[in-house]
């Protein structure tokens, strides 16, 4: 019991080197209890078929419970010739049972067996990662909650532009992760197929009853082309998509952290739990779990890049690049598994600095409301931003904010700017016209809470 499976053909042993090349056991020993169930429900399917009988299948389903107990216990132990998790499986059910072990290969192959054990392992690690990503999730809405009228300046290109409330901005992070946990959600029933039945490619060459099989296993369809269920692995790149998509969002999130946090914006102030220090300057507060966050977006990409790499131009139907795929996977699968749960503490963690926040709201954050005053007197919107354009210029020129300019100053560039006019230059009033539905105004962001509340208790 210590060949490959496959021995029978050859002469002679396996080229050390090579064979640890080949060997996939490190990786995909994490499909030990997948494999173990798979193969527990292929002997009822093989029974029902008439290739095992109800005795030779009860002793297959015993020795399967078995193995897997000595998974859970952590007593299975793997030999140097098991070359993969499927073959460590099988080699120890011939030893538990003897020769009749070997009946349980009838019919299928690794092929369909790894795509099989692949995509249920996939769907049983998706509600845990959705699970973490709810709770930054809450995080964010938390901290929208606890902002109040809180305001601080909106940025295009870095620049100040327009006031926004602080509950605005952390939501505009959970709709980020909303699409991302709808994504993830999307792609279950694709991943919900099963390829048992396939074969190596040609499909199994017995009566299989598949779609009592699939139900047996949890899936919700059975693949309709053998060749197409063992040489794809589109479902795993689709998650790493996902993943990756939610990495660029996080590492957005965790940027804005590092850089709000620094002293030159001094907006939020990181909790000393989650932060690190400078082995060499002792006033240093680092961010470098936020910094690390932003990180793991572009190794996240690297995954998906990999696979479609692997995937691209292979010919049908199953190949070895194939066995590519799952370290990539569970590799992202990991990351976010890390980062999200210790995102979602530091974000509840994380103090505001509400007063610098609203200092940095100066006068010309609300040009844009002066312009749409001298709209509603009737000007062209374009001629009210030429105007305001001149008001801001010759405050620049002065180097005094806009409410120092004199009535004098304001006429001579046009006659609807008065200085009682100026009053329009509000933070609070600015947020109070934007109450449309998204918009950034309290009573729509009150709306916004409430909307973020029930997908969430909805899910
Ligand atoms: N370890 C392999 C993988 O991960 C299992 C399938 C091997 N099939 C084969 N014909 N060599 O893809």
């Amino acid at each position: 019991a210590s060949a490959p499976l496959w021995v029978g053909r050859f002469e002679q042993p396996m080229d050390a080197a090579a064979w640890a090349l080949n060997a996939s056991l490190d990786v995909d020993r994490r499909l030990a209890l997948e494999d173990v169930r798979v193969n527990q429900a292929w002997a009822e399917a093989l029974h029902e078929a008439g290739v095992l009988s109800a005795a030779e299948r009860d002793a297959i389903v015993a020795g399967l419970g078995t193995i897997a107990h000595e998974f859970q216990t952590g007593t299975f132990v793997f030999r140097a010739s098991d070359e993969d998790i499927h073959t460590a499986v099988e080699r120890r059910l011939r030893e538990l049972v003897g020769p009749l072990g070997g009946k349980i290969a009838t019919g299928r192959s690794r092929n369909d067996l790894v795509a099989t054990d692949f995509r249920l392992w996939l769907l049983g690690q998706l509600p845990h990662l959705e699970e973490n990503l709810i709770q930054v999730q809450m995080a964010l809405l938390t901290q929208a909650e606890a902002s109040g009228d809180i305001y601080l300046p909106g940025y295009t290109h870095l620049q100040r532009a327009q006031p926004v409330l602080l509950a605005h901005w952390w939501l505009s992070f959970f709709w980020m992760l909303e699409r991302d946990r709808q994504r993830l959600g999307d792609l279950y029933p694709r991943v919900a197929v099963m390829p048992m039945g396939a074969g190596a490619l040609a499909g199994a060459g017995f009566p299989i009853d598949r779609e009592k099989l699939a139900q047996r296993l949890g899936f919700l369809a059975v693949s309709q082309n053998s060749l197409d269920a063992v040489a794809d692995r589109d479902f795993a790149a689709e998650f790493l998509f996902v993943a990756a998509m939610l990495g660029v969002h996080l590492s957005q999130l965790a940027e804005m952290v590092v850089l709000f946090s620094s002293q030159e914006f001094a907006f939020l102030e990181l909790p000393d739990r989650f932060a690190t220090g400078s082995s060499l300057m002792p006033q240093k507060k680092n961010p470098d779990l936020f910094e690390l966050t932003r990180a793991k977006a572009g190794i996240l990409l690297g995954h998906l890049t990999a696979l479609m790499t692997v995937l691209k131009g292979l010919p049908l139907a199953y190949n070895k690049d194939l066995q590519e795929d799952k370290g990539q996977v569970f590799a992202a699968m990991d990351t976010l598994l890390a980062v999200l749960p210790v995102l979602a503490a530091a974000l509840r963690a994380i103090n505001v600095n509400a007063e610098h926040m609203q200092a940095a709201v100066t006068d010309e954050l609300m040009a844009t409301d002066l312009a749409d005053y001298l709209v509603k007197q009737g000007l062209p919107f374009r001629e009210a931003h030429a105007v305001v354009g001149r008001v801001v210029r010759e405050a620049l020129a002065l180097g005094r904010p806009i409410t120092d300019l004199s009535e004098q100053a304001l006429q001579a560039i046009h006659p609807l700017l008065t200085r009682s006019a100026l009053a329009i230059l509000d933070p609070v009033q600015s947020l109070a016209r934007r109450n449309l539905s998204g918009g950034s105004g309290p009573q729509a962001v009150e709306a916004q809470l409430q909307a973020a509340r029930v997908v969430l208790n909805q899910r």
